[in-house]
């Protein structure tokens, strides 16, 4: 049996962990396995390329951060478009699956990657999805690889630049990663202690965050430090699209939001106030013990089910177990915090500002 890999999207740690696991599972369990890595994920597999692997070649990965294969990023509304030489981006990966005779592929992705792992499966590929993302927002699964180490980097981080604002007695502003979910920031936000959370299903009020940063002053608190999404929006801008928002945004000489806070709430509440964008530290670097579990455990159920002929699922989490979704069951969704939810009623409930 041949075994294909790739890793598509943005990276996160985990990735190579759960390709360690999915090989060191089938070498173990399945007689003459061979294995092949297929390199910059869907825009590899469309140029046709594939490099032969061994089990010990994958075996010393637990630890290691980014992907070994490389990653790129290949819009799903690309893949139908015809290239130059008349076809699609698609038709080659289906003709490339074929040609390199795969029995199996694994794709280790976000959203947009099992969108199109879904499209091969209905085309007669056999696949199989991983759920990897610091976003945390695959529909159909608890959490996905990568998160809980990306929520281990911006909590440290908030608590670092805590002592800096408490030093300096000045407004702090954290730019977390997510431009859909929330995930990361309300999650980081409530383990690194912030005073205020601003994600995107919550559209805040800019004149309820002044007044919860004037009124920590007024109580003798000497900073406040806020975690805001990238895609965090104000409530005034919430009723538009995402490209008219940050249009309108460009026209007003806003460059993002966290930079247009910073300057508005260091006006209006007369504190100090810096920012910090934390980028992609949140994504690079070794999984931590959670995410090498996780992975572990996902990789191992994904060679399962290869090995059972089980394709056209991705691996998920739920309740704790690992199970599987069928691919075209959740190809297309996206998994957001719910602005009533139990974790945002947690923070809420011990006076962390959500901006509304
Ligand atoms: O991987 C998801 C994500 O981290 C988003 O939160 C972020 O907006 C995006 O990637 C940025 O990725 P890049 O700059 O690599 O395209």
């Amino acid at each position: 049996m041949k075994y294909g890999f790739l890793t598509s999207g943005g990276d996160c740690a985990g990735l190579n962990a759960v390709m360690r696991a999915i090989a060191l599972y089938l070498d173990n369990n399945v007689k003459g396995a061979e294995f092949v890595g297929i390199p910059e994920g869907y825009a590899g597999l469309a140029r046709g390329e594939a490099v032969p692997m061994r089990a010990d070649d994958f075996a010393g990965l637990l630890t290691v951060g980014g992907t070994i294969l490389g990653t790129r990023r290949t819009p799903y509304k690309t893949m139908t478009e015809p290239e130059a030489d008349g076809t699609t981006r698609f038709e080659k990966l289906i003709a490339n699956y074929k040609k390199l005779g795969l029995d199996c592929l694994f794709t280790l992705g976000g959203a947009g990657t099992h969108r199109t792992a879904a499209m091969l499966c209905a085309e007669g590929c056999n696949v199989i999805g991983l759920p990897k993302t610091i976003d945390n927002d695959i529909f159909g699964t608890d959490v996905t690889f990568g998160f809980y180490t990306a929520v281990d980097v911006a909590a440290d981080a908030l608590q670092r630049v805590r002592t800096t604002s408490e030093s300096h007695g000045r407004t702090m502003l954290v730019e977390i990663m997510g431009n859909k979910a929330g995930w990361l920031t309300l999650y980081s936000g409530i383990a690194g202690g912030a005073d205020a959370i601003l994600i995107p299903e919550i559209p805040f009020n800019i004149d309820r965050l002044c007044e919860a940063v004037a009124a920590d002053r007024r109580a003798g608190k000497r900073c406040s430090v806020i975690a805001v999404a990238e895609g965090a929006v104000l409530d005034s801008e919430a009723p538009y699209r995402r490209k008219d928002r940050a249009f309108a945004r460009a026209e007003r000489g806003e460059t993002t939001v966290t930079a247009h806070l910073a300057e508005v709430i260091g006006e209006r509440t007369g504190t100090e106030t810096r920012a910090t964008v934390l980028g992609y530290i949140q994504r690079g670097g070794s999984p931590n013990a959670y995410d090498r579990l996780l992975c572990t455990r996902l990789g191992s159920y994904a060679g399962r089910l290869a090995k059972e002929g089980r394709f056209g699922v991705t691996v998920a989490v739920s309740r704790g177990e690992i199970t599987f979704n069928a691919l075209a069951d959740i190809a297309g969704k996206y998994k957001f915090v719910d602005p009533d939810g139990e974790a945002v009623h947690a923070a809420e409930g011990i006076g962390i500002c959500l901006g509304r």
